[in-house]
C-alpha cells in the first residue's frame, strides 16, 4: 500500500511547498500529492486555492488585486510571494513553488507525485499543457514497473479523460466516486485509478474497482479511527496530511 503525504506533509509544514514536500519523506511518505493551478501566463504553480489570499502574503503586497486570483497574477509576480508565515514564522520566505521545482524536489528526495490538476473553468488546453509540462522530465514516464511515479488526478473527468486518452504516458485518476455499475467500466477506459472520499469506500467497492484494472487511493485520513478503516478495505494508497502515522499503522496491520 503507498502512503501519500496530502498537499507534502501539510501537518508539519506549510501545504504546497518544498519544505513540505521534503518533510514527506522524512515522515515516511512513498508519494507527495500536490494541487496545481495555471498563472495568467499560463505556467503551473502549486497552490489548492483559487485565490492566493489564505496562504500568501499578496493581499499586503497587491492590495488592490482584490480577490488575488492565481489565474490574475502572472508566474513573475507570483513568484515574489511568501507562503510559510501564515502557517509558522519558522517556514517565513517559503516560495510558492512551480510544478517543475517541486518534481525535483520531489526526485531529488526519491518520492512519487501525486499531481492534482486544479481546473476553475473548462480549459481545453490543460491536458495538453500538463503532459507538455510533465514530458520534459523522462523520470516521469509511465513505467512498466508496478508503482507509477506520477499520477495525476481532477475532479474535472473530462480533463483526466482528454489526458489519459491523448497522452498514454501519464496515468490519471479520478477523484470522487465512480458508480459500482457502470462508472467504473467507463472511467477504466481512460483512468488507472479511482479516488474517493474514505467515507464513500468500502471492501466491496474496492473489489469492484479492482476487477475493472482500477487502483483505490482513499482521502484525507487522518485519524486513527479512519486509518484503520480504509486499510481494512483494501485500498491502494492512502492520502494523510500525517503519513507518518499511516505508516505506523501499516507496520502492525
Ligand atoms: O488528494 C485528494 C484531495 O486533495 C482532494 O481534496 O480539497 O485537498 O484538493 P482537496
Amino acid at each position: 500500500m503507498i502512503v501519500v503525504a496530502h498537499r507534502g506533509a501539510s501537518a508539519y509544514a506549510p501545504e504546497n511547498t518544498l519544505s513540505a514536500m521534503c518533510e514527506a519523506r522524512r515522515r515516511g511518505a512513498d508519494m507527495a500529492e500536490l494541487d496545481v493551478r495555471q498563472t495568467a501566463d499560463g505556467e503551473f504553480v502549486v497552490m489548492h486555492d483559487p485565490t492566493l489570499r489564505r496562504t500568501t502574503d499578496a493581499p499586503e503586497r497587491f492590495p488592490e488585486r482584490r480577490p488575488w486570483r492565481v489565474a490574475d497574477f502572472t508566474l513573475a509576480e507570483i513568484q515574489t510571494l511568501e507562503a510559510g508565515s501564515w502557517y509558522s514564522p519558522e517556514f517565513a520566505g517559503e516560495p510558492v513553488p512551480t510544478l517543475r521545482e517541486a518534481l525535483q524536489t520531489l526526485k531529488a528526495n526519491g518520492l512519487g507525485a501525486l499531481v492534482e490538476l486544479k481546473v476553475d473553468r473548462k480549459d481545453p488546453l490543460a491536458a495538453r499543457r500538463m503532459a507538455r509540462c510533465l514530458a520534459e522530465d523522462p523520470h516521469w514516464n509511465r513505467t512498466s514497473g508496478e508503482r507509477p511515479r506520477l499520477i495525476v488526478q481532477s475532479f474535472d473527468w473530462v480533463t483526466m479523460r482528454e489526458l489519459g486518452r491523448g497522452f498514454p504516458e501519464t496515468p490519471v485518476a479520478v477523484l470522487g466516486m465512480a458508480r459500482r455499475r457502470y462508472g467504473l467500466r467507463r472511467v477504466a477506459r481512460y483512468a488507472a485509478q479511482v479516488h474517493p472520499h474514505y467515507l464513500r469506500v468500502s471492501e466491496p467497492y474496492v473489489r469492484a474497482a479492482h476487477t475493472h484494472g482500477l487502483a483505490v487511493f482513499s482521502w484525507t485520513v487522518n485519524t486513527a479511527a479512519a486509518i484503520r478503516r480504509v486499510i481494512g478495505n483494501g485500498v491502494d494508497g492512502v492520502i494523510s496530511d500525517y503519513p507518518d502515522r499511516v505508516a505506523e499503522h501499516m507496520a502492525v496491520a
